[in-house]
Parts: structure tokens; sequence; C-alpha cells
């Protein structure tokens, strides 16, 4: 085993900079103390600001949790208690929002795709065209479980004709890939600090328009929870203030990270690179024989999915390349003993890529 940092190619955590990994350790901070209240201030402005469009109507409440706390904050706040949600889904991920909004006795509909499809569009106009009740749509951005970036286009066309505000999880995409705020309808998405954005794990947020995040009149508690209610976080973190303890050194953490994404181009640099990056990966595996999952035009910019190569199950591929400081990911539920996964987010280098595929050359 190499001793060196691990070189993770999972989808998050992702491999830090010297720098953002150093600012974990930095300084101690009170949460309650006036220059957290500057640095949580700080952060949330950087985060309107990675897509332009939502530097004016969008705000981010940032919650100290995984992308998960984000994902079901914003289905048990901003969809109402009456509401009906029309999810589609075409991986774990998107099952998994149908699951959490059911368990929390809201309504969803749930369209779903097999995991290796696009996502059912048919289906869910023809839902919308038919049932009145529908009041918001949730879909998944880009579904990790394969690394297929959702058409994002179509259904935002659909919420727009239809005029359903999108729910959107974007916690493997957001920084990575492109957001159309206006053009899909989009009232709110959840996205997490320890993936695109190359930060700590620690912290998650929601970016929702602000009209979406002040309670209608008459309604105390619609998120019917507390620490779920992104009301409460909104209103507190007005002033750069929360109602519970932060996560504070992987703030300090993801200030940093949030500048070094600025510092290198913003999202579309970011997003660019991992085009290279991926495309690197996929055509160097496939010259080996290792073939993607998916078409290759599916693909996200940074998650990729290919079949186990000949005689290896995923335990075997894994140790393989773990020894050699490479950390790569399993398929889920049903496509565990098919697929692997490979993630290009985070500090990666092309001599890491290079390393990669020469791995690949020589044991597989
Ligand atoms: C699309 C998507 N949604 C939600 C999650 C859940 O995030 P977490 O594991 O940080 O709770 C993930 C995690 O990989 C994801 O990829």
């Amino acid at each position: 085993m190499r001793d060196e940092q691990p070189i993770l190619l999972n989808p998050g955590p992702v491999k830090l900079t010297e720098r953002v990994r150093a600012a974990l350790t930095k300084v101690d901070l009170c949460h309650r103390e006036p220059e957290f209240a500057d640095l949580m201030l700080e952060i949330k402005s950087r985060l309107r600001a990675v897509y332009r469009e939502a530097a004016h109507d969008y705000e981010a409440v940032l919650l100290s949790g995984s992308g998960t706390l984000a994902v079901e904050a914003m289905f048990q706040s901003l969809l109402p208690r009456r509401g009906k949600l029309l999810t589609l889904a075409n991986g774990a991920y998107g099952e998994r929002i149908h699951d959490l909004v059911t368990i929390s006795g809201k309504a969803s509909k749930l369209v779903r795709a097999d995991w290796p499809e696009p996502m059912d569009l048919k289906s869910a106009e023809r839902i919308l065209a038919e049932d009145p009740a529908v009041t918001h749509v949730a879909a998944v951005h880009n579904e990790t479980t394969t690394g297929r970036l959702n058409d994002l286009d179509s259904l935002g066309a659909l919420c727009r004709r239809y005029d359903k505000p999108l729910l959107l999880d974007a916690v493997s995409s957001f920084g990575g890939e492109r957001v159309e705020f206006e053009r899909w309808n989009l009232a709110a998405l959840a996205a997490t600090a320890n993936k695109c954005l190359h930060a700590a794990p620690g912290l998650s947020f929601v970016l929702a328009r602000r009209d979406c995040l002040e309670p209608g009149e008459g309604e105390k508690s619609p998120a019917g929870a507390i620490y779920l209610d992104l009301f409460r976080y909104y209103e507190a973190q007005k002033s750069g203030f929360s109602p519970y303890t932060m996560t504070t050194h992987a703030a300090v953490a993801f200030r940093e990270a949030l500048e070094e994404l600025e510092r290198e181009g913003g999202y579309e640099a970011r997003m660019a690179r991992y085009r290279e990056v991926s495309g690197r990966i996929r055509q160097g595996l496939g010259a080996l024989g290792v073939e993607c999952f998916l078409e290759s035009h599916c693909y996200s910019s940074m998650i990729s999915s290919f079949y186990l190569p000949e005689g290896y199950d995923y335990d075997r591929l894994h140790d393989v390349l773990r020894r050699e400081g490479f950390v790569i990911y399993a398929g889920q539920g049903g496509l565990a003993h098919r697929i692997f996964r490979i993630a290009n987010m985070g500090w990666l280098t092309d001599a890491d890529v290079e390393r990669l595929i020469e791995v690949f050359r020589r044991g597989i």
C-alpha cells in the first residue's frame, strides 16, 4: 500500500488541495461569534455567485450534514404538506427522493425508468397533463448511480409549460455542470460542499428562490420538523448565524475551496477540465477493453461507469487499484456485480490520470 494521500476516484468526498486541507485546522471558531457570521455570509454569497443567474433572486441556506440532509430539508420545507410531487427517477438517488417524501407523509408520484435508461419524460408529461393535483416536480441532475447527466433542458421545458416548480437534487453536479435557473423553472436545488466544490465533508446547502424561503401567511411551521426546517435556517442566516451548531472547521475550508473555484475560472473552467479528464479516462480504459456502461455522450463531466472487466469481481478490482493508491467505487443495488464507477472530482493531476490508465494496462 502506498503511503501518500489516496487518490479518491469515488464520487465524494474528494481529494483536497493542500490549501483546503490545511484550512481545516487553521482556527477554532464559535458559531455564535461575529467572525463566524462573517464567514457564513461570505460562503452564502460565494455560493450564489457560482452561477451568475442565481446571484440576485436565490439564497443559499447552509446546513451541517451530508447531501442527503440538504435533499431531505428541501422537500420537507418546500413541498407543501398538501402538495403532490412528481418524481422522475432513473437511479438510486431519484428513488430515494420518492422514499423520503413518502416517509414524511407527503404525496409523491414516482415515474421510474430502469437505471441504465434516461428519465421517462413521456410518462411525466402525460401525468402533468392529466393530474392537476401535482404541484411540484423533482429530479436528479447527475444520477450518480450511473453517471448519467439527465436531460434537464427537456424536463425544465415541461416544468415551464405546466407551470410546476422544479426541486432538483444537484448534489453531484453543482459546480461541475451547467444549471439553468429560469429555463428549468427551478425553485430550489440541494447540493454539497464535498463533491464538485472540492471542500471537506460536513456541509451541504439548499439554493432556493428567495420567495420560496418566506413561509406563507398563517403557516407557523410549514416544514413540520425542526432540524429540517429551511425557513428557520434562512431567517437566522440572514445575519450569518445559525440556529444550531455548525461544522465550523469545515466552513473555513469551504470558504477556501470556493475561493479556489473562483480563481480557477469558475464552474465553466472546472466543467471543461472535468470533461477533458473523464474523456481521457474513458478513452484510455476503452482502449484496454474496459467498456463503458452508458454511451459516452450520456455521461456527466465527472462520473463514469464501466462494466467490470472479465474475471474481476468488484472487490478484486478495488484491491488491485487500492494497492496503487486509487480508490474507485462499486455499483449500487442490482448493478453491484456488473459495474464499477470512476469519478474525477477533486484535486486530480494529469500524472494521476496517466498512472491510473497505466495501472489498468499492467494489471487488468
Ligand atoms: C445525486 C446524489 N444525491 C444525493 C446524494 C447523497 O449525498 P450524501 O451521501 O452526501 O448524503 C448523493 C451522494 O453521492 C448523490 O450523488
